[in-house]
């Protein structure tokens, strides 16, 4: 399976893509989490994405397809993928289908998760997630089992330094003017599938994999 997930932030795509790449035995690839990884380490990566991430302002398309090459020609990432927040613009997308054409693969298909821009701001700002092991949790609709600790690892639970508000505003009108395009780039090549994202986790999870059979 080779699957792309679009979505606004808090569309619920990390949530969904954790249980799809389960279900099709493929790994879960999120730029996002790749980037706050390099971030937290302080590598080159994580230096020059630091500040982009911070504002809710996009990486340079050039720094996220090299990561993304270097990922996809890895020995799991031959095997298939879920991707989640790649691609974010026409010239990423353009990217990705090169590095497929290349080795002789396609997309499967690419799922947008569609959602009423006011319950996105409530959704992120009960967000907190796990510094330590990247577990996501949602303090109405998945809250921990101890409060801000994390149920896998113990570690204490943080808030994303971009699910502020103003910056949550600032994602969503990125995400309006460079990623939503992409939307008729992939309708126009019959692999987009919009599903409704709202309702508990399990009943959007259930109507992808619909979608997807
Ligand atoms: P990234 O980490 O990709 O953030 P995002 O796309 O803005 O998406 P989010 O992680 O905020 O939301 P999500 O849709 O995954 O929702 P989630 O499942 O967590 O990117 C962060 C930054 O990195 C970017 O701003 C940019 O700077 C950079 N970046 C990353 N990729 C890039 C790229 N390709 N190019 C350039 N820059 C890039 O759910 C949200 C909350 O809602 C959670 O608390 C969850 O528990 C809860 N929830 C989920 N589903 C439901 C449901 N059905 N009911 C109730 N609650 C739910």
């Amino acid at each position: 399976m080779r699957l792309v997930l679009l979505g606004p932030p808090g569309a619920g795509k990390g949530t969904q893509a954790v249980r799809l790449a389960e279900r099709y035995s493929v790994p879960h690839i999120s730029t996002g989490d790749i980037l706050r990884q390099a971030v937290r380490e302080g590598s080159e990566l994580g230096i020059k994405a630091n500040s982009y991430i911070a504002e809710g302002k996009l990486v340079p398309d050039d720094l996220i397809l090299d990561l993304i090459q270097h990922r996809l020609k890895s020995e799991d990432g031959r095997r298939g993928f879920v991707l989640d927040g790649f691609p974010r613009t026409i010239s990423q997308a353009e990217g990705l289908n090169e590095l497929l054409r290349s080795s002789n693969e396609k997309l499967d298909a690419v799922v947008s998760i569609e959602i009423d821009p006011k319950l996105l701001v409530r959704r992120l700002s009960s967000r907190r997630i796990c510094p330590s092991c990247g577990r996501n949790y949602n303090l109405i609709s998945s809250p921990p089992q101890r409060p801000g600790i994390c149920d896998l690892c113990g570690t204490e639970l943080i808030q994303r330094e971009d699910d502020k508000e103003q910056t949550v505003m600032r994602r969503l009108k990125i995400y309006t003017k460079q990623t939503a395009p992409l939307k008729e780039f992939y309708r126009s090549k019959g692999l987009l599938k919009q599903i409704d994202g709202e309702g508990s986790i399990e009943d959007v999870c259930q109507r992808i994999i619909k979608a997807l059979q």
